[in-house]
């Protein structure tokens, strides 16, 4: 079957098997099967690219459920399944009244990805509000806890991309939020204009959510219209003595102080800056408003984007010396 609805790049690779996982005894069963050694995971299909057909028993993750795990006056502690639209779930919290996802929303892929690149926007990350994962064992069927900790979350980082890489599936995920004196992050520059712009003084959770939604929607790419994994790459973090040759040269270039020693320069003005916004190469693009997302126009491949990817690798690199690496998890 074709994989094009289930990868947000919108890439037309075939699975050479493929299952639906909708409970876990089941995706038990199923890592039992010895007659598919190769197996090959997907979920919300929002932060791969798919460079060639896929050779293996594809397992698409639609585990679902929302629930409360723990309460109290102050917080509560949710599960959610891995299958539940990540988007769906801030909205679910924000519905009711919960405080600690409205930073976050929009974000294309599911719960199950999100602690895999602790994903963040808005000065807001899913460790701030992480309390554990339960993942299964692909070797042993057994589900084990990750508590926040054993996640090792760095930026767009955790163990699932490091030492536990392939050997895990997560399952759900327990989040704790607020349900009263809510900690807004209202600092991004973008959010406080937005929030300027419509009059709003003292935001609720809710005008914060929706702050993020307008932001997102007026320079990110529906990926349910033009193809896209969001940003396509992280933003390079380099020492004091490389940016303080790198500014004295770019003088106007925005950047972040990590630390004393860090700085972390935005890849997309970067990308900008070599001359890539907007271009367009065959089916594959870089958005017109956000140099760090690259777009299928249509009928891209994989390898066609890789391609464009590399090339702005080389030329970023040409031009300020700064290598840049890819944030989507490359399918080769
Ligand atoms: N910039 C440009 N040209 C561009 C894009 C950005 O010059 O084409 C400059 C902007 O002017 C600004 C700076 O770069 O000074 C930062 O831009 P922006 O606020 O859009 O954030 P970003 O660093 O490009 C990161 C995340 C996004 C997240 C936003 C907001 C990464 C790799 N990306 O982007 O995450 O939404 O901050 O917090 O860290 C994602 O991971 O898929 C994603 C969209």
């Amino acid at each position: 079957i074709s994989l094009k609805s289930y990868n947000t790049f919108g890439i037309d690779v075939k699975a050479r098997f493929f299952v639906e996982i909708t409970g876990l005894a089941q995706l038990q069963k199923v890592l039992e099967l010895t007659a598919y050694p190769k197996r090959f995971i997907i979920s919300g299909g929002s932060n791969m690219l798919l460079t060639k057909d896929i050779d293996a028993l594809v397992m698409h993750i639609a585990l679902k459920g929302i629930s409360i795990a723990e309460e109290n006056g102050e917080t509560v502690e949710i599960k959610a399944m891995a299958g539940e639209n990540w988007h769906n779930l801030v909205m679910w919290s924000l519905d009711r009244g919960y405080g600690g996802l409205e930073n976050l929303s929009l974000i294309p892929g599911n719960v199950g990805t999100a602690p895999i690149q602790n994903i963040g926007a808005y000065g807001v990350e899913l460790k701030d509000i992480f309390v554990s994962c339960t993942a299964m064992d692909v070797e042993t069927g057994e589900l084990v806890a990750f508590d926040k900790e054993n996640c090792e979350f760095g930026y767009r980082d955790s163990i699932f991309k490091n030492g536990a890489k392939d050997k895990y599936i997560i399952t759900s995920v327990n989040l704790r939020l607020t349900k009263k004196d809510h900690v807004l992050h209202t600092g991004y520059g973008a959010i406080e204009e937005e929030l300027k712009n419509n009059g709003i003084v003292y935001p609720t959770i809710r005008d914060i959510s929706n702050a993020v939604i307008a932001i997102r929607q007026s320079k990110l790419p529906d990926p349910k219209e033009l193809g896209n994994s969001g940003s396509f790459f992280k933003n390079p973090v380099i020492s004091k003595k490389k940016f303080d040759k790198f500014i004295k040269s770019h003088p106007k270039a925005p950047f972040y102080e990590l630390d004393d020693d860090q700085y972390k320069i935005p890849a997309g003005w970067l990308i900008e800056q070599s001359g890539f916004k907007g271009k367009r190469f065959g089916d594959a693009g870089v958005h017109e408003k956000q140099a760090l997302v690259l777009v299928n126009y249509g009928n891209a491949t994989g390898k066609e984007i890789l391609q464009l990817a590399e090339n702005i690798q080389k030329e970023v690199q040409k031009n300020f010396g700064i290598n840049i690496h890819p944030e989507v998890n490359i399918i080769k």
